[in-house]
């Protein structure tokens, strides 16, 4: 069986400030002192973004055309390789980051910006940054949190709910992560910080600008291959793209990794009155007006 069998749930705990678990902790050394090459791309995000979305049209813009035959016998994490997992008997994202032969790398992370290697820095490497709105993220990260032993265990809606406002959470405060990542692109031009919302409401539009970006100019049938491959219901359907090929540390068949893809699935989750605690928060927690977080599109 491809179940991973893991001792218990990992339990959070204060690392340099953030509340972090082992399995993205082990591997310090090893993730500080990571070489990063110029050309890597780092994709860069809060966990439930919509990161694995925008893994999947990197690989595909890059690589689609040239090897076909990754995008069906090589697993996604792979390809793309989650820098900062430690988990065995899974192998260590730094040591798949070093064995990928492609040009350009392409590399994951959840890391706050603190916590980036400074090699990514130092080769000026460009980092595309996946921001989703608060309601969304955390419901999404309610449902992976309660079928993913990798992470602590979770108690009900509510209280996960608060841990999140709290900032208790794995990478810890959502609020942080967005904010000094935001904070980041207003000094370090090669970040590229884009939104699953935008993503979702006009996807070609935002291929471009994406494109753009990295300096590629796919024609118009290259953007229409790989749209029609990570559009939601050919990604859940996709074993190399939907995590069920790999070892599992989760239970796809209670909620699975490609879940709903939507915006404002919030609805079904907040209740009025949480809703109500959430924006005051929110506005306390959230000064800098120019990063604006559409809940609805
Ligand atoms: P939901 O749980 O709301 O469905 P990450 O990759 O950062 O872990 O983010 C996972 C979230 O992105 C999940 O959200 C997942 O369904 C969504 N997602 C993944 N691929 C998607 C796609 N092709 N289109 C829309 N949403 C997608």
């Amino acid at each position: 069986s491809l179940w991973m069998e893991l001792p218990t749930r990992p339990t959070l705990f204060d690392f340099q400030g953030i509340s972090m678990i082992k399995y993205f902790t082990d591997n310090w050394e090893n993730i500080q002192n990571f070489e990063a090459r110029p050309d890597d791309i780092l994709i860069a995000s809060y966990p439930k973004a919509g990161t694995t979305w925008v893994c999947y049209m990197l690989d595909l813009l890059y690589f689609g055309n040239m090897c076909p035959e990754r995008q069906t016998s090589v697993p996604l994490h792979e390809r793309v390789p989650f820098l900062e997992i430690c988990a065995p008997p899974r192998p260590k994202g730094t040591d798949l980051a070093d064995q990928l032969s492609t040009s350009p790398r392409l590399i994951k992370t959840h890391l706050p910006v603190q916590f980036v290697p400074k090699s990514f820095w130092e080769q000026r490497c460009r980092i595309v940054y996946v921001a989703r709105n608060p309601k969304d993220s955390v419901v999404s990260h309610y449902h992976f949190s309660r079928v993913n032993r990798i992470l602590p265990e979770v108690g009900d809606w509510s209280t996960f709910l608060q841990d999140f406002m709290e900032g208790k959470m794995v990478f810890g405060s959502w609020y942080e992560h967005v904010n000094s990542w935001w904070e980041k692109k207003q000094t370090y031009s090669n970040l590229h910080y884009m939104f699953y919302e935008d993503l979702s409401e006009n996807f070609g539009r935002e291929t471009d600008r994406l494109c753009s970006f990295l300096g590629l100019s796919p024609s118009a049938e290259e953007k229409e291959k790989v749209r029609a491959a990570v559009m939601f219901d050919n990604m859940k359907q996709d074993k190399m793209a939907n995590f069920s090929s790999t070892i599992q540390t989760m239970n796809q068949d209670v909620s699975p990794f490609m879940r709903k893809g939507k915006v404002a699935d919030w609805k079904n989750h907040f209740t009025v009155s949480q809703n109500e605690h959430f924006d005051e928060d929110y506005k306390q927690k959230m000064k800098n007006h120019a990063l604006c977080f559409r809940t609805e599109i």
